[in-house]
């Protein structure tokens, strides 16, 4: 048998051994986990106005830990990051009916998090190298009802936050950063995720640093911090005695993060900077040895920006390889090689293709707080659609804690694929 004979055709698959998974749990979290068992205090929380609303001493220092490294004023644990963009939406004031602008490649809880509002999400394009919210897109979509902007910082870059906050200002609008992919990445000169009014980072399992389930929301401003920790924690019970006068969305629920994730946390971080680190090396390797095959794009990092590569994404064009983007990812995943091929595209959900979300009459589309016919249709994103239904790859640096060989071999197999992309149309 040829070596050289693709594996979806019968050939040897150059693929055969299993990655490494990618797993930074070490003796430090063992030991951390243990410490906070023995201690007895696994969640110190209290849901009323006293000093332990704010947590225990784990969720205190990780909390602290958070401000520090990502530099900023306020770090909020929670529970998962989806709690943190429930918080985020709730403590810009937004008010039923009020249209957030999101981008459609991300992941679902971003839309459902604006929805949990009563809000309304609007999709705007995205950036065909960057996979983030297109500014000229965004202005496209504003509207009298406009109130914020959900950009998501997705595969490890932040999105073009200059760009963004100064449509914020011409509009008055506020501005929420979801970079659960991309802690650490660096947007000319500033952290992603805290340029934004508020934002934040996952800590689930699939993210660069983990607590199994968690998240950290950041802000520099002091009022939507408290917002968001009265939100985390039963708001409703807490403001009478707190003495708030300002009840809007204080609806509260419990979003807290327990001491031992904050314990695992805080030694997580410690390894951060060295996670990213190391990826940015593979990803180096990897581009390098990608990108001379023709109709294959690397990705593309903004200018004074760093990428953290959660995801690594590879275009394919068509009109140069001759060969559809889903015929090469068959013969790639043939070899072997562990991809994706879709993504996003969140307006073509059945929530909003149907507008049904609350009960089955079409709330909050079908009432009198949503002012205007939103449009979901195929078609509203062109550039994000052509990606997702003829163009992506994703190659998930989450998953594998891949050497130097792997990257190797992941390159040979790519340039094999190539070798044979006559074939491929037989
Ligand atoms: C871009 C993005 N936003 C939101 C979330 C939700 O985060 P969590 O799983 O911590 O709730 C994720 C998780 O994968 C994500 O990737």
């Amino acid at each position: 048998m040829s070596k050289n004979k693709l594996a979806i055709f019968g050939g040897e698959k150059l693929i055969s051994k299993n990655f490494q998974q990618f797993n930074t749990m070490a003796t430090e979290e063992i030991n951390a986990v243990k410490k906070v068992v023995e201690s007895g205090v696994l969640s110190k929380f209290l849901g009323e106005w006293h000093p332990d609303f704010y947590g225990g001493p784990k969720v205190r220092e990780f909390e602290l830990a958070c401000e520090e490294y990502f530099n900023v004023k306020n770090a909020v644990s929670v529970n998962s990051w989806t709690s943190g963009l429930i918080c985020s939406v709730g403590a810009i004031d937004i008010e039923p009916g009020d249209e957030v602008i999101l981008s459609p490649w991300t992941m679902c809880a971003c839309a459902s998090a604006i929805l949990h509002w009563n809000a309304i999400p609007v999709f705007a394009d995205i950036d065909p190298y960057t996979y983030n919210l297109n500014p000229q897109s965004i202005e496209k979509n504003i509207t009298e009802q406009t109130k914020a902007i959900m950009a998501i910082d997705i595969f490890g870059q932040s999105a073009d936050m200059d760009e963004i906050m100064l449509i914020a200002k011409k509009h008055n609008l506020k501005v929420i950063s979801d970079s659960a992919q991309s802690p650490g990445a660096i947007y000319k000169g500033k952290m992603a995720g805290t340029i934004a009014d508020v934002g934040g980072y996952s800590l689930n399992y699939h993210k660069h640093i983990h607590t199994g389930e968690g998240g950290i929301i950041v802000t520099n401003n002091d009022i939507i911090a408290e917002k968001l920790r009265l939100i985390r924690n039963h708001a409703e019970g807490v403001v009478g005695q707190k003495g708030e006068v300002n009840l809007s969305n204080m609806i509260g629920y419990n979003f807290r993060l327990g001491e031992i994730e904050s314990a695992i946390g805080i030694e997580q971080l410690k390894k951060l900077n060295n996670i990213i680190t190391k990826r940015q090396k593979l990803a180096k390797q990897l581009s390098e040895g990608l990108e001379h095959l023709p109709g294959l794009l690397t990705p593309r990092v903004l200018k004074d920006c760093t990428h953290v590569y959660y995801v690594y994404p590879i275009q394919i064009d068509q009109n140069i390889t001759q060969v559809h983007r889903d015929k090469i990812y068959s013969a790639l995943a043939a070899e072997g090689l562990s991809i994706g091929k879709s993504y996003g595209n969140l307006h073509l959900l059945p929530m909003f293709q149907n507008k049904i979300a609350y009960g089955s009459k079409g709330f909050p589309w079908s009432s009198e707080i949503c002012k205007r016919n939103v449009d979901y249709s195929k078609g509203i994103c062109p550039v994000s659609e052509e990606l997702n239904d003829n163009r992506y790859i994703g190659i998930d640096f989450c998953q594998f804690d891949y050497a130097v060989e792997d990257i190797d071999l992941l390159i040979r197999t790519f340039h094999k694929v190539w070798d044979n992309l006559e074939f491929l149309n037989k």
